[in-house]
């Protein structure tokens, strides 16, 4: 940690079925558990003074109301919203209740796959958006967002 860096909290959602993660089509997102993933970006956030919660859920309105609790207590989102990237309306108008940077991550490319997955209802309100690079891509939002305040 830099002493120049000031504490931050962050938090980072998952969507629906990201909690398979490891035995879900692993040639398309890998063989890591969303729990080891957790554990060690928890440890690299801590590294750049980021206290790091991280959420998942399969159901729509629970990840509707952990954003809007978060409100006024983190400063950065990072979200995975999986399917509910391409449907949810509801996950796009509490994104729009922060201030603060929000990222949205995709273990795969999304463009190179089925068309219905190359819209995303998040992606006109997030502050960017990282695709295609596996759990690199995490990590990547993170230092985005240490970056950023
Ligand atoms: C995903 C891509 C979505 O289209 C899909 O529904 C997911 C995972 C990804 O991380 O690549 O569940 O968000």
């Amino acid at each position: 940690m830099k002493p120049s860096h000031k504490p931050l909290k962050v938090l980072v959602i998952n969507g629906p079925n990201l909690n398979m993660l490891g035995k879900r089509e692993p040639e398309l997102y890998g063989s890591d558990t969303l729990e080891d993933i957790s554990k060690r970006l928890v440890a690299f956030a801590k590294d750049m003074a980021i206290t790091l919660e991280c959420f998942q859920s399969n159901y729509e309105g629970a990840l509707v109301e952990k954003i809007q609790e978060a409100m006024g207590h983190v400063d950065g989102l990072v979200i995975n919203p999986a399917a509910y990237t391409h449907t949810s309306v509801a996950i796009r108008d509490a994104l729009l209740l922060h201030k603060i940077p929000v990222i949205e991550v995709h273990l795969s490319n999304i463009y190179k796959r089925e068309e219905f997955r190359h819209h995303s209802m998040v992606s006109g309100v997030a502050t960017g958006q990282i695709a295609g690079l596996g759990v690199q891509g995490y990590y990547l939002a993170l230092t985005a967002i240490r970056n950023m305040n």
